[in-house]
């Protein structure tokens, strides 16, 4: 079926056959879910169309709390970020934080090349940053392929350590709250995600869990 030009009916018509199949299974499922939200997980991930939150980890509504930007990152002075994540730690309580970044992400591609986009250049410069950082070690590689994954995965290690590294992390674990911060990667061509092994459970564990994940990274 081809929408009207200019109309978004076929939003419509999608959402109310979404919202009937949930029903058909669980005739309370909304009623119930805007009484509360008690998700587990937070999610940090990229803005990218391809990589919808919710629906690559089979979770419902109600199950993730979600935070995207372009390339997943975790910047200290981003009061957005830092608004989802003190609201998901300190009044919902979840239990994990995942950073999820994914393979052939466009932000981490622009860095690598310092393409111009425009405004969004400023906000790319923090992964430009990371890859300064890594330029004659992890990143030093002539096969552009490599480069781009690896710089893909380093992104969400050092966001990982973001994470961590913020008041909102560090009280909760200095009063004793469960909180595991974990990295993944999602590959756009088979719709696998990976764990890159970064998870931290406690802010003294930061150094050792970053060294040992950028030692082993998936992209050889
Ligand atoms: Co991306």
């Amino acid at each position: 079926m081809h929408p009207q030009p200019f109309s978004l009916q076929h939003l419509f018509a999608n959402n109310r056959t979404w919202a009937a199949n949930i029903r058909r299974l669980d005739p309370e499922f909304f009623v119930k879910l805007s009484r509360q939200q008690t998700p587990e997980y937070l999610w940090i991930g990229c803005s990218d169309s391809r990589v919808p939150a919710n629906e690559i980890v089979g979770l419902l509504p109600g199950e993730l709390f979600v935070h995207r930007n372009v390339a997943n990152l975790v910047v200290h002075t981003d009061l957005n970020c830092l608004s989802v994540m003190q609201f998901a730690v300190d009044i919902l309580k979840v239990r994990h934080i995942i950073v999820c970044g994914h393979y052939g992400c466009s932000g981490v591609g622009a860095a690598l090349r310092e393409d111009r986009l425009g405004l969004s250049d400023n906000w790319l410069r923090h992964l430009q940053d990371i890859r300064e950082k890594h330029a004659a070690g992890l990143l030093a590689t002539a096969d552009p392929v490599a480069a781009s994954n690896r710089l893909c995965e380093v992104n969400v290690i050092e966001q990982v350590a973001n994470v961590c590294r913020t008041t909102i992390a560090r009280d909760a674990w200095e009063r004793g709250q469960a909180l595991s911060v974990h990295g993944f990667i999602y590959g756009l061509q088979d719709g696998i995600i990976r764990d890159l092994t970064v998870t931290v459970n406690d802010f003294s564990l930061v150094p050792k869990a970053y060294d040992s994940a950028l030692a082993g990274l998936i992209t050889p």
